[in-house]
């Protein structure tokens, strides 16, 4: 797949409300204080864990992992650009809550099941793996028709993706995280162009525009919708 930049660039995923909102939801799924060691699996901008260092000054500085190092990477955390497989086969460290956010659609089935044995290792006795991926059905992000079937494509195989997760995993919560967008028509379009979600990556110019073009004609100047996601909670 080609690299996602602008996922959390400068939109809702990465506005302080989005933020605030989605670390409040966190709260109330685990226990975090000063001693919780957190690990954030394809971090992009590092947003989430970045707050939550600011609001609780961890003894130890949250860890984000990605393959990608992004401009306006937050800084007070702690970084490595590298793939989370690799990082995992390298690092000793253990974890009270390794978070992976819309992340698994990047691993194929196997390279799925490996991160995920290799997390459970990873965890402290207490520790919690939290999987977050987009609601599968019914989902309301704004599509063009080439970008929607992509999506409903990117949605099977997380289908197939949770499906193996569960039988390997003791899953003990499963959740919703909503988040209410308003969003102008202007803006989104802007992210469209940026190739904002992966189902956008492997569109060709020509398919963004004509695909601009048809957004243009669907959806009214302020976009309103609910970006819902799917929480796995694993403990060992
Ligand atoms: C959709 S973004 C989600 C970013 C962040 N978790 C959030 O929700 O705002 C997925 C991220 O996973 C990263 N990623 C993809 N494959 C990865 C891998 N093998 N190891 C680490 N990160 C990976 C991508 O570069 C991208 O930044």
């Amino acid at each position: 797949m080609k690299p996602l930049n602008n996922w959390d660039n400068k939109n809702w995923l990465s506005s302080h409300k989005y933020i605030l909102s989605f670390c409040n939801f966190l709260k109330t799924k685990i226990d975090i204080n000063k001693k919780t060691n957190i690990l954030d699996i394809g971090c992009g901008r590092a947003n989430i864990i970045s707050f939550l260092q600011k609001k609780y000054r961890f003894k130890k500085k949250p860890v984000g992992i990605d393959i990608i190092k992004n401009r306006n990477l937050k800084k007070n955390i702690t970084f490595f650009k590298l793939d989370a497989i690799k990082y995992f086969k390298k690092s000793n460290e253990k974890f009270d809550v390794i978070l992976i956010k819309q992340t698994i659609h990047f691993f194929s089935k196997n390279n799925l099941e490996v991160l995920l044995n290799l997390a459970k290792n990873k965890l402290t006795d207490k520790g919690k793996i939290l999987i977050f991926s987009l609601k599968t059905k019914k989902n309301e992000i704004p599509c063009f028709k080439k970008m929607k079937s992509n999506l409903i494509n990117s949605l099977k195989k997380d289908e197939i993706l949770i499906k193996q997760f569960k039988k390997n995993l003791k899953i003990v919560k499963k959740s919703e995280f909503k988040f209410k967008v308003e969003i102008t028509r202007k803006k989104y379009i802007r992210m469209l162009k940026n190739r904002y979600i992966s189902c956008l990556l492997n569109l060709s110019s020509k398919e963004i525009k004509k695909g601009i073009i048809e957004i243009k004609s669907k959806y009214k100047k302020n976009i309103k919708f609910n970006d819902v996601l799917n929480c796995f909670i694993y403990k060992n």
